[in-house]
């Protein structure tokens, strides 16, 4: 694993395995291109009980935690995309609607980065919307995982299930996989409940692509900045 850094933008070698915990924060980042290579029956079934080792209020456990590979897998992608390309989202949880203006220009920098990677013009509406219907094919990954509660959804919900999430996240670089957490698989729950037989009261609160990075994907080698720890963080 090595990163280097050109003027505005640092890449990272996203293959290799995090042997501490210090390599698997540094080399987490979001994965949007993936190798079809299923992962193995193994490593999900140890990713998926140590995942279970997340912190959450009192110990509620709020999460149920739903892992789609296979032919399973590519029905509900064709499906999500399928009712994406037809409307609004309609998701369990509200999305956030307004954000401070500097946390706007992240956001704006992030679609640039992100189009300018994959090579599609700001003023091609087609092409950025083709590149959001990926985000419902998992982004070619193996395995997607839907993040569901029964809890009423609430703030410190969330908090457990973002717990739970980077848990997640940071332990499958320990067996050298990638991932992106993703809004957008909790935008049409009514798919997801429907092709994962979930009652009702079963909420979608976020899903997420897993799967092994492709090694020489622009896509995946680019780190997203961060503010300055000055800017941030007050020791006193
Ligand atoms: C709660 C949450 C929802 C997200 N939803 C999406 C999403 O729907 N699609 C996507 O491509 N990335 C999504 N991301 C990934 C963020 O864009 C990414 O984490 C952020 O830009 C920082 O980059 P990094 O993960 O590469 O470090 C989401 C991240 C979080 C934490």
């Amino acid at each position: 694993m090595t990163s280097t850094e050109t003027k505005d933008t640092e890449f990272v070698d996203v293959t290799g395995i995090a042997t501490t915990v210090e390599q698997a924060v540094l080399t987490r980042h979001s994965i949007r291109d993936y190798q079809s290579k299923p992962i193995e029956e193994k490593v999900l079934q140890d990713l998926f009980q140590k995942s279970l080792r997340a912190p959450s209020w009192k110990n509620s456990q709020p999460w149920k935690v739903h892992v789609v590979s296979g032919a399973r897998r590519d029905k509900m992608a064709n499906l999500l995309v399928e009712r994406a390309k037809k409307g609004e989202p309609i998701p369990d949880t509200v999305w956030p609607a307004s954000f401070p203006a500097n946390a706007k220009k992240r956001m704006f920098d992030l679609g640039m980065k992100i189009y300018g990677v994959a090579g599609i013009e700001r003023k091609d509406k087609e092409a950025r919307d083709n590149f959001m219907l990926r985000n419902f094919e998992f982004f070619g990954a193996p395995t997607a995982v839907f993040i569901t509660t029964e809890f009423e959804l609430n703030f410190y919900i969330a908090l457990d299930i973002g717990c739970y999430l980077n848990t997640l996240m940071l332990l499958a670089r320990s067996y050298g996989l990638g991932s992106v957490p993703q809004a957008a698989l909790s935008a049409f729950p009514e798919v997801v409940r429907s092709e994962l037989n979930l009652s009702e009261s079963e909420k979608v609160v976020c899903g997420l692509s897993l799967g092994y990075p492709k090694a020489d994907s622009d896509l995946n080698r680019f780190h997203t900045p961060r503010e300055s720890s000055g800017d941030i963080v007050t020791f006193y």
